[in-house]
């Protein structure tokens, strides 16, 4: 893709427009957003709302790489970045460099994102200066999730500080820009105004640099919850309940083929 945004020009519009992101797993998704985004990530939250998995831990690279095929399919001009999963850069920075090159090699993405602030900091700096663009995610990681005790808001109290220095770390390394998952506001506005790189929030603050949500939530596919920071901006799951409920009640009923949706002998235009 010759027109796609770089990881050098999201880094740039730090303090600028607010950057915008969803989520996509799929082709046709990718390409009703490619032009309103400027990047699209394809998240490990896959596991969850596209294969009805408890959680993210789950997520495979071989999942993350068809899904990073058929996303990059759909763009021409949103970076596209695609989630290390759970269990493939965190034993050493060269288990993530491999697995991070592998990702890039194979799906075209721009950039990979990987969980984790200070403890991943060497990481993100040997995957940085072996041309790995890295976009990092601190406060709730969901991968962690059985250390963090829940999903639960991160940084209330004494916990703020430690996210501050996660997000420092990761910009100290070479992050190109980090996302802020469920923390205060008041934190998010402090580390958006405290690290020179952009902060993508979800959960966060109307003051990060930019935002991201999973399309899924946004648009009502995903229903078996609803996080508080989600927004829907749609209701296709009801939408495309009602429409099957509809389909079903035709095929009961023999209205459905109708007459425009069956062939005759002769082909139309060719009688006489
Ligand atoms: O997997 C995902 O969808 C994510 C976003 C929520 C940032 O990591
Ligand atoms: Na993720």
């Amino acid at each position: 893709r010759q027109k796609a945004l770089m990881p050098s020009e999201i880094r740039a519009m730090k303090g600028g427009t607010p950057i915008v992101s969803l989520t996509a797993y799929t082709t046709p998704m990718a390409q009703m957003m490619d032009a309103h985004c400027d990047f699209v990530l394809v998240g490990d939250s896959v596991a969850m709302v596209q294969h009805g998995l408890a959680s993210t831990l789950s997520a495979t690279m071989e999942m993350m790489i068809l899904h990073g095929q058929a996303v990059a399919r759909g763009l021409e001009t949103a970076m596209m970045v695609v989630d290390l999963p759970f269990r493939s850069f965190e034993e050493s920075p060269e288990q993530a460099f491999r697995n991070a090159a592998r990702m890039m090699a194979e799906t075209g993405a721009g950039a990979i994102k990987l969980e984790g602030g200070e403890h991943m900091a060497e990481t993100i700096h040997f995957l940085t200066r072996r041309g790995i663009p890295v976009m990092a995610h601190v406060g709730l990681t969901p991968q962690a999730i059985h250390t963090l005790g829940g999903y639960k808001v991160q940084g209330r109290g004494a916990g703020a500080e430690q996210i501050l220095a996660d997000a420092r770390a990761v910009s100290d390394a070479g992050a190109f820009a980090v996302v802020l998952e469920k923390v205060t506001e008041s934190l998010a506005d402090r580390i958006t105004a405290e690290v020179p790189i952009p902060t993508i929030g979800i959960g966060a603050s109307v003051g990060c640099d930019g935002q991201v949500l999973v399309v899924d939530d946004m648009l009502g596919l995903f229903t078996a919850f609803k996080p508080k920071f989600v927004k829907r901006y749609g209701q296709l799951g009801q939408d495309g309940a009602a429409a099957i409920a509809a389909y079903a009640a035709d095929v009961r009923a023999r209205a459905f083929p109708a007459a425009e949706h069956v062939f005759a002998d002769e082909a139309p235009g060719k009688a006489s």
